[in-house]
């Protein structure tokens, strides 16, 4: 068996990309040699069956939350990316899962983080608090063996931009408005990132071959141009080729539907309703990039081309 670098994710907004960018990044450098495992709880969902299309990559079949230390030895691994689920218990798991991975001698570990300016002690929402606890766990001197770095994007374009693409594939295809929902505000500028280039630059940081540089660092990661709500519309109404009449800025709605379906505590489920706040207030533009992502790889597609991509889906 050769060293490993593990993908926990893979099949995900971020680790897709992860899993297709690395073997290309690899080539040539001291980690040429190494396996790339990617991780999936069922080889036969269509996204898994694609990553098992693409050279230099195994897809193997387990959930990344049952891995123990014992697991990780076994694989040699050296290297880990990590995109946890949002739950309320992901503190548990991906802390028993991180824990594991220093006990087992773990290198270098890159992992999804949220929204910078959420990523606060005191931030009312659960899930910010949760990536805020991890990456101070990470930073206590029991864990000095292995190097880290929590990447915080803004929020996903593909994700934001879904309603609106919804709303345009509608009209195409009944000549009748709908109306759009949207989480950004109609006129502060917030840059939002493709989850794509989020797994390019994870890639980048997985295939360094020096980490200490990136040890220990949260980087701040956003799309390569701010837009408003307003802006969207504009871009919507360009596809439709009339005004749309009903949209609704800074809507999540959607949340309280969430909540009500969920076996969760009510309390913490709504509380994801203040995750955009920080965006409203213009803390998430594209001048609070980390200077070292714009060196390694900096983010590149706009929300016009992810919208482009969305509606021709
Ligand atoms: N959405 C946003 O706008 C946004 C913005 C900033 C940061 N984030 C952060 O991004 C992180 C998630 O990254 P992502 O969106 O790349 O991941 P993702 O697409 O939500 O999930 C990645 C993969 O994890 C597996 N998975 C999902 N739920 C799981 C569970 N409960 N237990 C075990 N495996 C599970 C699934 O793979 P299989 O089904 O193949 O096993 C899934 O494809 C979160 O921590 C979130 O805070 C999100």
């Amino acid at each position: 068996m050769a060293p490993t670098i593990l993908i926990a994710g893979a099949t995900g907004n971020t680790g897709r990309s992860v899993v297709e960018t690395l073997p290309k990044l690899l080539k040539g450098t001291d980690l040429s040699s190494h396996r790339i495992i990617a991780l999936t709880r069922s080889a036969n969902s269509a996204a898994a069956k694609a990553l098992a299309e693409l050279p230099g990559v195994e897809i193997v079949e387990q959930n990344w939350v049952e891995i123990d230390e014992k697991w990780l030895r076994e694989h040699e691994v050296e290297r880990i990316f990590i995109a946890s689920h949002n739950l309320p218990n992901a503190f548990a798991e991906e802390g028993q899962f991180l824990v594991n991975a220093l006990r087992a001698g773990v290198k270098y570990l890159v992992r999804i983080s949220t929204t910078a300016a959420n990523v606060r002690p005191d931030i009312s929402v659960y899930y910010p608090r949760t990536h805020w606890a991890i990456e101070q766990m990470l930073s206590q001197p029991e864990f000095k063996n292995m190097h880290w770095s929590s990447l915080q994007p803004n929020g996903f374009a593909p994700m934001f931009l879904t309603p609106a693409a919804e709303f345009i594939k509608e009209y195409k295809k009944t000549g009748k408005q709908g109306s759009v929902s949207m989480i950004i505000d109609e006129s502060t500028p917030t840059a939002l990132i493709d989850s794509h280039d989020v797994g390019v630059v994870a890639a980048h940081l997985l295939a360094a071959e020096q980490t200490a540089p990136h040890n220990q660092k949260r980087y701040v990661l956003n799309g390569p141009v701010d837009v408003t709500g307003k802006e969207i519309i504009k871009l919507v109404e360009q596809y439709i080729g009339e005004p749309v009449k009903d949209v609704r800025y800074k809507d999540l709605s959607f949340i309280d539907g969430m909540a009500k379906n969920s076996s969760e505590s009510k309390n913490v489920m709504l509380s994801i309703k203040g995750a955009a706040v920080t965006s409203w207030e213009g803390k998430a533009k594209a001048e609070t990039t980390s200077k070292e992502i714009l060196e390694l790889y900096a983010p590149k597609r706009t929300v016009s081309e992810v919208l482009k991509e969305l509606v021709e889906a």
